[in-house]
């Protein structure tokens, strides 16, 4: 047993916010009360104090990248769901792209297995749509989701093709499953680096309008209406494609959507030539990051993702063209989010909310704190001062922009499962 005394306890799904002891025994919550309450139950429990700490449910980060098949030497299972531990998360949601793509039950089932052994956080796999991701043929969606897949992306990419992505969502509406698509025109596309604008010409890189992104999500829309399917938004980054989301969403369409921390923290302008500037979508501009942020005050917005993506620095340490696109994320995203709660853009709950019952409703699920729940929990301090070292980080990579950064505010504990996974 564990008892998790006096913290700050946080629950979106219900509203509440008051000092409780929760109660773990086995894999799930079995008391949740006023402080000093449990005693008599609790007697014989680990305890871990969280006075002046907040509980919250346990974090889901709905998209990161663990590069293993085929990665490892950027990040594996294991140091991948190590970092997600520090960062808060409790469950990860590793993206297909993997060498080879997560296209197949059988691989879906090794990644299953391999996390089971290796992993302290949960892992719940996202399959392929298409064969390889190559978007021409569709994935083994329904043997993926028997091997335990949440959902279906063929992230790094757009489902270019209409007609693909309308046979997908009408697979995926009978499965239950969500469809996440990477929005992306190819032709605007075409060759670019960052986002169009002063800062691209400035540094000379080949740059992108925001409409390389808003297109398709316009096209997914139309196309998920014709088929009811749900459809997810990853790593939104533009307000002309979060104004979509808001008329998909008026209209009772079951259209959801995720920022990064990276996105409503960066903006172009801050782009330096350096490739841990260099993510896909890339950082947008000024106005884009204000309407981000508007979307996640005011439940426009779902989810906060990491998009966790690492790459070693062999591969990162380049020219700017020529580097991999991405950055790491489990371990700042709990700090950036409190920069906008410190900042008196969103409420503590609302940050929360982004973390846990958001991304879980994206994904037909609840998170919450009561009795005969999950004992996942994530335990972080608003206040705890901390500088962010890359070289310390529990991933294999270090391409992160918040390198040397200070941050007000951590993860202080880990709870997966009913056991302490991560402590600071
Ligand atoms: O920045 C990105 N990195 N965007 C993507 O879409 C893919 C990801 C990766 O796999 O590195
Ligand atoms: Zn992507």
């Amino acid at each position: 047993m564990l008892l998790i005394s006096n913290g700050r306890v946080l629950n979106p799904a219900s509203g509440s916010d008051a000092q409780r002891d929760i109660l773990l025994d086995g894999d799930r919550i079995v008391g949740l009360a006023p402080h000093g309450q449990l005693a008599d139950q609790a007697r014989g429990a680990e305890i871990f104090d969280a006075k002046g700490l907040i509980v919250a449910p346990g974090f889901i980060d709905l998209h990161c990248h663990l590069r293993e098949p085929g990665g490892e030497s950027s990040e594996t299972i294991e140091t991948g769901t190590r970092a997600a531990a520090h960062g808060g998360f409790t469950a990860v949601c590793p993206m297909p792209n993997t060498r080879p793509v997560n296209d197949n039950a059988s691989l879906t089932r090794s990644i299953v297995e391999r996390a089971a052994a290796v992993s302290p956080v949960r892992v719940w796999p996202i399959g392929a749509a298409s064969i390889g991701s190559k978007g021409e043929a569709l994935a083994e969606i329904a043997a993926m989701k028997q091997a335990g897949i949440v959902a279906v992306s063929d992230d790094g990419h757009p489902i270019a093709n209409a007609k693909l992505l309308r046979s997908v969502m009408d697979y995926c509406r009978e499965l239950g499953l969500p469809v996440i698509d990477h929005c992306e025109d190819s032709s605007l596309f075409a060759g670019a680096v960052m986002r169009e604008g002063k800062q691209s010409v400035r540094l000379g890189l080949r740059g992108m309008p925001a409409a390389t992104e808003s297109l398709c999500v316009a096209r997914d829309v139309q196309v998920g209406e014709l088929t009811r399917c749900r459809l997810h938004i990853a790593h939104l980054s533009a307000r002309a494609s979060l104004d979509l989301v808001r008329a998909a969403k008026a209209r009772g369409l079951p259209v959801t959507c995720e920022v990064t921390p990276h996105h409503f923290t960066l903006i172009d302008e801050d782009v330096e030539y350096d490739s841990r500037y260099k993510m896909n979508p890339p950082l947008a501009s000024r106005e884009d990051r204000e309407a981000l942020i508007a979307g996640l005050a005011d439940g426009a917005v779902d989810a906060i993702a990491t998009d966790h993506a690492p790459h070693e620095p062999a591969l990162k340490d380049v020219e700017f063209d020529k580097a991999p696109f991405g950055i790491t994320g489990f371990e700042t995203a709990i700090g950036l989010g409190l920069e906008l709660v410190h900042a008196g853009k969103i409420s503590l709950m609302r940050m929360v909310e982004l973390f846990t019952s958001g991304p879980a409703r994206v994904l037909g699920i609840e998170r919450r704190i009561a009795e005969n729940e999950p004992g996942d929990l994530t335990i972080f301090s608003t206040e705890h001062k901390w500088t962010f070292r890359a070289e310390e980080s529990a991933s294999k990579s270090r391409n992160s922009p918040f390198d040397g950064r200070e941050f007000r505010g951590a993860p202080m504990a880990t709870v997966v499962a009913g056991r302490i996974v991560y402590q600071r």
